[in-house]
């Protein structure tokens, strides 16, 4: 099996030296390709910045702002079987990025923002036969929201988690398909879900059967 994954943060730029990001620190996107590799799946990993090192054995791209993010997701996903987007992706980026630094105004100043591409929806929207396994942030009405996203951007499978996951090194998730019903449920160190996830993804990708598990 040969898979895509997302992991980190991305960046949008204000002028040459400010961004504006989130404290994504990539660890369950990169402790899933570890769990990847480790059942011996071939892996492409394309993650915005983040400190942790390249996991060894995986195909790995290195990106900064969700365009690139988008270009290089969308160049790899057809050589895959499918995808797993753990990335904490930029929602909004500033209309105009300056060129070399912007002056202070003395005043304050107001940033015109637009909506940056989803990168999820896209590989969504390419699919075919391929599957596709999106990550849900929520912090209000969390099973109704992650269902919407899930029908919103063409997913198989998507997990909810909430905000206290980001940068932290444990996580509490919920696997939900899409005919809404939750398939497995875990707790604890991201590295431990990250192997459960690739067990439940191993068994039941092909046959896209969503049996219930503990
Ligand atoms: N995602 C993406 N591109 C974006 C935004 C999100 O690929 N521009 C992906 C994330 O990697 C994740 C899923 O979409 O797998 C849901 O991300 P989330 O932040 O929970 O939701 P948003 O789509 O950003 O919606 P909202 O912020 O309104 O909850």
């Amino acid at each position: 099996m040969r898979i895509l994954i997302t992991a980190g943060p991305t960046r949008e730029y204000l002028d040459d030296v400010r961004y504006l990001s989130n404290g994504s620190s990539g660890r369950m996107g990169y402790a899933i390709a570890e769990a990847a590799r480790e059942a011996g799946w071939e892996v492409v990993l394309v993650s915005g910045p983040v400190e942790l090192p390249a996991p060894l054995g995986c195909e790995f791209h290195q990106v900064t702002t969700t365009a690139q993010m988008k270009d290089a997701c969308e160049r790899l996903f057809p050589s895959c079987e499918g995808v797993i987007a753990t990335a904490a992706v930029c929602d909004y980026r500033p209309v105009a990025r300056v060129t070399g630094k912007m002056k202070k105004t003395g005043g304050s100043i107001v940033v015109e923002m637009i909506e940056t591409d989803d990168v999820l929806a896209g590989l969504g929207q390419m699919k075919g036969e391929r599957w596709v396994l999106g990550f849900a942030l929520e912090a209000q009405n969390p099973r109704e929201n992650a269902l919407q996203k899930l029908r919103r951007k063409n997913c198989d499978w998507i997990i909810l988690n909430n905000p206290s996951a980001i940068g932290s090194e444990k996580n509490s998730v919920e696997l939900i398909s899409s005919d809404g019903e939750t398939v497995a449920q875990w707790a604890g160190a991201k590295t431990r879900i990250a192997a459960s996830l690739v067990k439940w993804i191993g068994r039941n990708s092909a046959s896209r059967n969503f049996a219930e598990e503990g």
